[in-house]
């Protein structure tokens, strides 16, 4: 369905701050003012006009004379005091009334920019408060798309507010003239009326058409510029440029010919006005003759110049009105997606502390846990129960998509159960207890994300530079047996790592993980599958370090190498979302084996990417 235009404003008033509301409020009452204003500036040039070719034509129309001679002193005595008087006022009024206009224009200007803001503030923050179960539903490329698209909310607005400021202009002007020649303007408002309204009504759903066409196909684009940029290594290897590069095109050449049949349907209103504008003052040319055949030439340009004067300023109006209106409709597809994508903000906010963590003291206990994911038409896990002492190392072993990296997400408190409990130490992991509980945990996952910096902020990780613990980074480093790739670079720990640390190997990668995972002080470190591409020496030095930590650590090891979980205290083994078997690593690991056959301890399933 697509958005209506009363829909879209009241639904952003909702998420629209009350300083912000009461600029609107200040600001519509500045363009009546404004337009009361113009309309009185215009009254007096068009006055001031005709005096031009006929000084008596004032004294001798009965409306302004009345008016006229209320005033004292000898601005109007005779037809130069009148003329220089006119003059003086009309200059006056026009510089008044364009101050005004210059300040309205920049309030508003200023108040579509602070929209701009707030709202692409309130989309990020929307982003970054929702839970990881919302965002393995959506594909990243959303955020980029609402953010590059949260400029058209401003868009609307702006084209809203010029809209109300030239309805206003021309509303005031119609009523003045309706005073002053109450025929000819009766024709020119149902005339320009009938003509704007139809021409709205006939581009309303052509625009509406063209701009939902536009805005799928940029979302599209986006989409598959991220899939390009993340993907590359893989389209190369494959050799699909092709093929993704067609897709790319298709969707590029859409939105551009959608936004270039806007483009020229958004300039049709000013031709139509400006023909049909000039056809009446034509006509209205031709009436004045007709009627009064002996009538003086000085007469008939007065009203000429009044005419004129009015059209100067109505015919610009109502072509912007139109214009503002089509280009507002042309934005409200995408301004409403931002909008729509602002309201579904989650109650929770973040904050700007950081969360205690909570200790760990007895251990972990999950019981009866079921998971099914979103979109998922059946579970993942199923009557999962596993007891985690505190102090104790516990390896998760099972065939590729088990449901180890789940299970883990819900042990950490990204994702949520959907039936049983995760409870530590006794207490149900609740949603208020998640903050400090997801701060005491470590994690290594299976594709580790890496900012475009140094190893240093690759390990301590959104820590500000003057808190960073150094002694104690460089212990991590050393038990994540990175001390020799930092002597080995020359910038050393402050060496850039490239996008995604790509500079580095995938093993080196995993071991700046590890590292961050450390510098935490975990109270509960989670390793999925974070050695699997290392060499055997460095996994050596993390199996020491996980071994000195042993006791003081709860640890979860998440391995297809076997080895990698001989020494744990205790192996619990998953198969098809269900536990198989949980014991000692001496009681499950040759079951386990014996059910691989001859896949028997499995090489790296997760090496360099
Ligand atoms: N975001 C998701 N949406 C729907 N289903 C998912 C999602 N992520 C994982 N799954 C499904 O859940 C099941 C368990 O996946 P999981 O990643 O936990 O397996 P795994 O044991 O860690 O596998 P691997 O050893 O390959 O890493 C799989 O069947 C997978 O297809
Ligand atoms: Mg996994």
């Amino acid at each position: 369905m697509s958005p209506t235009r009363e829909n879209f404003f009241s639904k952003s008033l909702t998420v629209m701050p009350f300083r912000l509301k009461r600029n609107l409020v200040l600001i519509t009452a500045g363009i009546l003012f404004t337009s009361i204003l113009e309309t009185g500036t215009m009254g007096i040039i068009a006055v001031f006009v005709s005096a031009i070719s006929d000084p008596d034509i004032v004294m001798r129309s009965p409306k302004l004379a009345s008016v006229l001679q209320q005033i004292p002193g000898e601005l109007f005595n005779s037809p130069k005091n009148t003329l220089l008087t006119l003059a003086g006022a009309a200059s006056a009024l026009l510089l008044l009334k364009n101050l005004c206009s210059a300040g309205v224009t920049y309030a508003y200007s200023r108040l579509a920019c602070k929209l701009d803001t707030h709202f692409g503030d309130l989309l990020m923050k929307n982003y970054l408060c929702h839970d990881y179960e919302w965002h393995v539903g959506h594909h990243s490329a959303d955020l980029v798309t609402a953010g590059t698209w949260r400029r058209f909310m401003s868009v609307v607005w702006y084209m809203g507010m010029l809209a109300v400021n030239d309805i206003m202009l021309v509303v005031m002007l119609g009523l003045a003239l309706l005073y002053a020649a109450p025929l000819v303007t009766l024709v020119a408002i149902v005339t320009f009326g009938l003509l704007a309204g139809s021409i709205f009504l006939l581009l309303r759903p052509r625009v509406d058409k063209e701009a939902r066409t536009a805005a799928s196909s940029e979302q599209r684009v986006n989409k598959q510029t991220s899939d390009i940029t993340q993907g590359i290594k893989d389209i190369l290897i494959s050799s699909k440029q092709n093929y993704f590069f067609e897709q790319y095109q298709k969707d590029v050449t859409r939105a551009a010919n959608a936004q270039a049949r806007i483009l020229l349907l958004t300039r049709i209103p000013s031709w139509a006005f400006e023909t049909v504008g000039f056809m009446l003052l034509c006509l209205a040319v031709a009436g004045t003759l007709a009627m009064n055949e002996n009538v003086s030439s000085s007469v008939i340009s007065g009203k000429l110049a009044m005419l004129g004067v009015v059209a100067w300023r109505a015919i610009p109006a109502f072509n912007r009105i139109v214009n503002s209106l089509t280009t507002l409709r042309d934005n409200l597809p995408k301004a409403d997606a931002v909008l729509d994508a602002i309201l579904a903000m989650p109650d929770s906010t973040f904050s700007a502390e950081e969360a205690t963590p909570l200790p760990l003291k007895k251990g972990i206990t999950i019981a009866g846990l079921d998971f099914r994911y979103g979109t998922a038409d059946s579970n993942a896990l199923h009557s999962v129960n596993v007891s985690i002492e505190a102090g104790t190392t516990v390896g998760l072993v099972g065939r590729s998509g088990s449901g180890k990296s789940t299970l883990a997400d819900l042990v950490i408190g990204l994702l949520s159960p959907t039936a049983g409990s995760i409870s530590i130490d006794g207490q149900p992991l609740t949603p208020q207890l998640r903050n400090n509980w997801i701060a005491s945990v470590g994690y290594v996952g299976q594709t580790p994300f890496f900012t475009d910096g140094s190893i240093l902020e690759n390990v301590t990780f959104g820590v500000p530079a003057d808190r960073i613990d150094k002694g104690h980074l460089l212990h991590c480093c050393k038990m994540a047996a990175l001390d020799s790739l930092i002597e080995q670079l020359p910038g050393g720990m402050e060496q850039p790592l490239g996008e995604r640390a790509g500079k580095l190997s995938g093993g080196q990668r995993q071991r700046v993980a590890i590292a961050r995972a450390l510098y935490r002080n975990p109270q509960l470190l989670i390793l999925d599958e974070a050695t699997s591409a290392l060499d055997q020496q460095s996994e050596n030095t993390i199996k020491n370090t996980v071994k000195n930590l042993a006791g003081s650590l709860t640890m979860l090891i998440i391995a297809h190498r076997l080895s990698t979980v001989e020494q744990c205290d205790k192996v619990v083994w998953l198969e098809g979302g269900r536990i198989v078997m949980d014991g000692t690593p001496a009681e499950v690991l040759p079951h386990y084996r014996a059910s691989l056959g001859a896949e028997n301890d499995l090489p790296d399933s997760s090496g360099d990417r």
